[in-house]
């Protein structure tokens, strides 16, 4: 596979690898930031390595360099978009940090009903949600709080910039070891019968109430209202303090007054964002 050559500070190859040498590593962290804004370091070369060499030779360039001239050309777009799903980290959990769900199901939707049983537009935006589970968990929530949400208008939106985790969002098809976090009265109640392999969809009461877009954080967004929960945990974090600040700053303009944030255990709001949200909670801020 790969080896080092410590002297040059580059990256060789050996007999069966596929060309890749420090040059090509510096060219795919240059795309992946300027395009999502996710920063690599050098600890990550190896990990490129090892996510596209089958793809560099499926596809039959002799070398990363050639694979990385077509893919990052906004000409093909559908390589472009493989580029970045390979690159993602996509890890995700239902409930994961659950306390989140807790201050979400105690203290947050019961105003969010209220306002929606009085005919008011609520909307939750769950901001990086890789795979679904972040998505389905609100939607689990909310059916909790709101069993008649969906006669109501309230809904989730799941934005990803990785158009292969959102397919699988969209199937919703969970292996058993992803749903180790549920409880087994939530399964029951919100989860379709086991199926032969083992896995589970949720219900369609639970899927009708979120909707599946791509959207890269970079780029526009296409909101013509604001939302009252945004929901972007461990996406930052892979991102510069710089872009980070920008983001939780656009996302400030996308809410209403008092709506909620709530973002990963490792993640904070920049020192020039404490005047516009007030923290409530453990990584849960709301907008002032
Ligand atoms: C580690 S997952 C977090 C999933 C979920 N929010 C959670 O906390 O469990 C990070 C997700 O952020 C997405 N992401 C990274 N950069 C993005 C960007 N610029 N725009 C939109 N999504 C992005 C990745 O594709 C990935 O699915």
């Amino acid at each position: 596979m790969i080896s080092r050559t410590s002297e040059l500070g580059s990256i060789g190859r050996s007999e069966q690898g596929v060309p890749y040498n420090a040059k090509d590593f510096e060219r795919i962290s240059q795309f992946l930031h300027s395009t999502a804004g996710i920063r690599l370091d050098e600890a990550n070369e190896r990990m490129v390595y090892a996510r596209l060499a089958a793809r560099v030779q499926q596809l039959g360039f002799p070398s990363f360099a050639a694979y990385i001239d077509m893919a990052t050309s906004p000409k093909n777009s559908e390589e472009r978009d493989r580029l970045i799903s390979a690159l993602t980290t996509n890890t995700t959990h239902f409930y994961r940090e659950s306390h989140h769900f807790d201050y979400l199901s105690e203290t947050v939707l019961p105003e969010l009903v209220a306002r929606a049983r009085a005919g008011e537009r609520i909307r939750i935006w769950s901001a990086g949600c890789s795979t679904g589970e972040e998505a389905y968990s609100i939607a689990i929530c909310l059916l909790a709080a709101f069993p008649d949400a969906a006669s109501h208008d309230i809904k989730i939106l799941a934005t990803d910039i990785d158009r292969e985790a959102l397919e699988r969002a969209k199937a919703a098809n969970y292996a058993p070891a992803g749903l180790r976090s549920l409880a087994k009265a939530i399964l029951d109640q919100r989860f379709d019968a086991i199926s032969s392999n083992g896995h589970r969809t949720p219900k369609p009461a639970v899927k009708s109430l979120v909707t599946f877009r791509q959207l890269n954080l970079m780029s526009d967004w296409p909101f013509s209202g604001q939302f009252d929960v945004i929901f972007c945990r461990n996406v930052a974090i892979y991102m510069d303090a710089l872009t980070q600040e920008r983001i939780w700053t656009r996302f400030q303009q996308v809410m209403r007054p008092s709506a909620h944030l709530f973002i990963g255990h490792s993640e904070r709001l920049s020192a020039s964002l404490k005047s516009s949200f007030a923290l409530v909670g453990k990584t849960i801020y709301r907008h002032i």
